[in-house]
């Protein structure tokens, strides 16, 4: 259940460098991050260095699975019922004692109102305990961030796409706390669209699959399609001309194809169709040139705006849909068109985790910013945007764009109908 990286904890905590030491610019220290704004009960130690010292995670996925979908108080109880097990697991492996930590980071905003209280109350509860400042995190922020832990080499700015189960952004990360959002998701996340189509299609009920999120078992179940253009899906938004996402309305496609297919072919209540890999398939294509569409409009904003040096571009892709590969790939083929390095960290970290929230923690430490040793006034907060939108500016500028084709990501059957 947990990770242990841990070295010389003690030797560094007794040597932390002051900011005006030749060596280092930043007062090195040691971060405790916790995460609860889900279904995942997180917790790491991360140095300054970015070296992570120890790690415990706790995943409810099963749990959720088995019940169609997360339940928020149930996701509560658990939490409540591990954040201490999980945050002790995450210390030990760091052979570390807490004494020795600076800081407690703890995400706060945005997520599910009953599991962001545990990890609020819990962080607070070690801060106050043992006297240590605490660090109100943003999950998405965090998600955008991690990156730089992976890759050193990334600097600000750079772009920054999330996809995960609860949202859908592309921003441009200017620094540790400031965000210019180019566009969202105006309804569904993608990784929650491949929740319900896998629900739907009754993926769990293939032993294979029982115990995959819904995205996992779309992308395997995809990979096995033999004619991928079998079923065709409308691609979203295309008459607008901003960044906005959107993924309710290609599920909603394949659930009508879904239906007519499963009275066609008379499936039982509880069976999958026949066509299941190459809806899959289908589905996991559309869903790709959706997103690759609003990325290169991004591109080509952020070109214009001359919001990112041409020699720097970098396009950072986390969020738990981030794992999905064909995703990646059709991201890659747009990213090397248009001059862009493409950074996405280990799935582990795309996912939600603890270390994001310790790393994010370490960021705003290294610039001295959002640490609080008076913390009784921060509160949760369900909804919170990440930084300034220029959402309006983006639809303002009207930008056409020649959709780069993405025939290289090689499907058996590779004939594109390219729009
Ligand atoms: O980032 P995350 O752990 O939690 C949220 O903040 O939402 O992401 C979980 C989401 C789930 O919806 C899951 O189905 C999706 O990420 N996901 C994937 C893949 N692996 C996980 N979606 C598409 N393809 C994947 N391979
Ligand atoms: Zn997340």
């Amino acid at each position: 259940m947990f990770l242990n990286k841990g070295r010389n904890i003690l030797l560094l905590s007794k040597t932390i460098l002051k900011s005006n030491n030749r060596l280092c610019s930043y007062e090195k220290g040691i971060i405790l991050g916790i995460e609860t704004s889900c279904d995942d009960t997180g917790c790491a130690i991360v140095d300054t260095d970015g070296n992570i010292l120890g790690e415990a995670l706790n995943s409810q996925n099963l749990i959720h699975l088995n019940n169609g979908g997360i339940i928020p108080p149930i996701a509560q109880d658990l939490h409540r019922n591990n954040i201490e097990n999980v945050v002790n697991e995450a210390i030990k492996a760091a052979n570390v004692s807490i004494k020795d930590v600076n800081a407690i980071a703890t995400t706060v905003k945005p997520g599910m109102p009953l599991s962001l209280t545990i990890g609020m109350k819990y962080g607070k509860h070690l801060c106050r305990l043992h006297n240590k400042p605490f660090m109100p995190i943003h999950h998405m922020e965090a998600h955008a961030l991690t990156a730089r832990m992976h890759d050193k080499n990334i600097q600000f700015p750079f772009l920054v796409l999330l996809i995960s189960g609860g949202h859908c952004l592309i921003a441009v990360a200017q620094s540790t706390d400031k965000f210019l959002l180019l566009g969202q998701s105006m309804d569904d996340a993608p990784g929650e669209a491949f929740d319900k189509v896998a629900r739907r299609m009754k993926l769990k009920n293939l032993p294979e699959y029982s115990t995959l999120s819904g995205g996992q078992a779309v992308e395997l179940a995809a990979s096995k399609a033999d004619n991928p253009l079998a079923y065709k899906f409308t691609i979203p938004l295309l008459m607008y001309k901003n960044c906005n996402f959107s993924f309710s309305g290609i599920k909603n496609q394949l659930q009508y194809q879904l239906q007519k297919e499963e009275k066609q072919k008379d499936v039982p209540a509880d069976g999958v169709i026949p066509g299941v890999y190459n809806i899959c398939a289908g589905f996991q294509l559309v869903v790709t040139r959706h997103i690759c569409h609003r990325v290169q409009r991004a591109m080509e904003y952020v070109f214009r705006k001359n919001l990112i040096p041409p020699d720097k571009q970098t396009l950072v892709v986390s969020g738990g849909a981030a794992c999905n590969n064909f995703i990646t790939k059709g991201l890659n083929i747009v990213c090397s068109e248009l001059g862009y390095k493409i950074v996405r960290p280990p799935p582990k970290l795309c996912t939600d985790n603890g270390v994001m929230i310790a790393w994010n923690g370490v960021e705003r430490w290294k610039e001295k910013i959002g640490i609080y040793t008076d913390f009784e006034h921060i509160d949760i907060e369900k909804d919170a945007i990440i930084g300034e939108s220029l959402i309006e500016d983006v639809e303002n500028e009207q930008i056409s764009c020649k959709w780069i084709k993405l025939t290289k990501l090689n499907y058996p059957q590779s004939k594109w109908d390219d729009v």
